[in-house]
């Protein structure tokens, strides 16, 4: 079996880079096709594997916007021999709609749905159209010609991300970075639920609502006492139950159990202050303090300015850079998120 994955066009790489961290973290068996940026098959998935892997997908993953059961591949020539082909009755419970979404394709969107519609009911039976409150949906990704027909079984809920904007917390501190790269940088430590994750610089703690949301067990620290106070109402007023914070520097890290993943973002820039802690030694000073507080096999995610050259610092501690991402902020600053683990 097959699923669909339609996936956020606000980065050329983190979206897929994201499904695939949790497709190894949580041993999901399925071939990896992505077809075009946005459009993701999960191919190969046995039957019985096929909704654990679609909840443990839409529990995840930030940057994909849409996941469905694939019913079949055709294209605009071949529609209506192709949805002959297909027992309606099995996917259809009472009403349903059909919506088209276009990935790198001209075809008419409107057109399309009227189209595979008519050509769903001719090929039924007690089955009827509903586009205000279908009971199914047939999701439609179009890319050029060719046409991915799909059914909606789960939900995603994207409103969380527009809900858990930084200005929207009860604790609010400018430096937070949006939710859904948060998300994605925990999704890229390779985590799982009930694990253990720390955020070193944890601010408004941001990155530990996502890590909490998704089921980790949750430690953050900041060297304002402020700080650590905001990320501990902001953690209790998203349901976070599973954390604990501390008032601390970073050179003083000592974790009474090691985590196994790190996801943060030091401060940097002139918005946020580093403690009495000078330009880049900031982060030389936290390679070293974090390394015994990892386990061998954990992952570290962060964010780093594009000028702060990590290689000799990591390299220095026994820590390799795994993969590196680019997001370019504005004219004279991109953001790197690197994924690191220990030599
Ligand atoms: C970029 S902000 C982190 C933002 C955070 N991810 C959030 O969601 O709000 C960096 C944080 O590092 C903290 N910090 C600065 N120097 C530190 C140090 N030496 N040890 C620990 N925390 C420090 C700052 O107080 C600040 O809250």
């Amino acid at each position: 079996m097959e699923l669909l994955c339609i996936q956020s066009q606000e980065h050329p790489e983190l979206p897929l880079a994201e499904l695939k961290a949790v497709i190894e973290c949580e041993n999901i068996e399925a071939k990896i096709d992505d077809v075009a940026e946005g459009l993701v098959i999960l191919k190969d998935i046995s039957s019985d594997k096929i909704y654990e892997y679609y909840k443990i997908l839409t529990k995840r993953l930030g940057y994909t916007h849409e996941i469905h059961e694939m019913i079949i591949k055709s294209n605009i020539d071949d529609l209506a021999e192709d949805l002959q082909t297909v027992e309606w009755s099995k996917y259809i419970n009472e009403t349903f709609a059909v919506r088209v979404k276009r990935l790198h394709s001209e075809i008419d969107t409107v057109g399309t749905e009227r189209e595979i519609g008519t050509l769903i009911l001719e090929n039924s039976e007690n089955i009827k159209v509903n586009l205000s409150k279908p009971k199914t949906l047939i999701r439609v990704a179009a890319f050029g010609n060719d046409l991915y027909v799909a059914i909606e079984r789960i939900k995603l809920n994207k409103k969380h991300f527009e809900d858990s904007k930084p200005h929207k917390r009860p604790f609010f501190y400018p430096g937070s970075m949006n939710p859904k790269l948060a998300r994605c940088m925990v999704n890229l430590s390779r985590i799982k639920e009930g694990e253990l994750l720390l955020d070193p610089f944890c601010g408004t703690g941001g990155i530990l609502i996502e890590a909490g949301l998704i089921g980790c067990k949750v430690v953050g620290s900041d060297v304002y006492w402020k700080m650590k106070n905001g990320t501990a109402i902001n953690l209790d007023y998203y349901g976070i139950t599973d954390y604990r914070t501390f008032h601390l520097d970073v050179r003083e890290l000592k974790m009474y159990e090691k985590v196994s993943s790190v996801v943060t973002d030091p401060p940097y820039g002139i918005s946020t202050s580093t403690g009495d802690v000078d330009g880049d030694e900031i982060f030389k000073e936290f390679f070293h303090a974090i390394y015994d507080n990892m386990r061998d096999d954990a992952y570290l995610c962060m964010a780093s300015p594009h000028y702060v050259d990590l290689k000799p610092m990591v390299d220095e501690v026994g820590f390799v850079i795994v993969e590196q991402y680019a997001i370019k902020m504005h004219r004279s600053l991109t953001r790197i998120i690197s994924v690191i683990r220990k030599k």
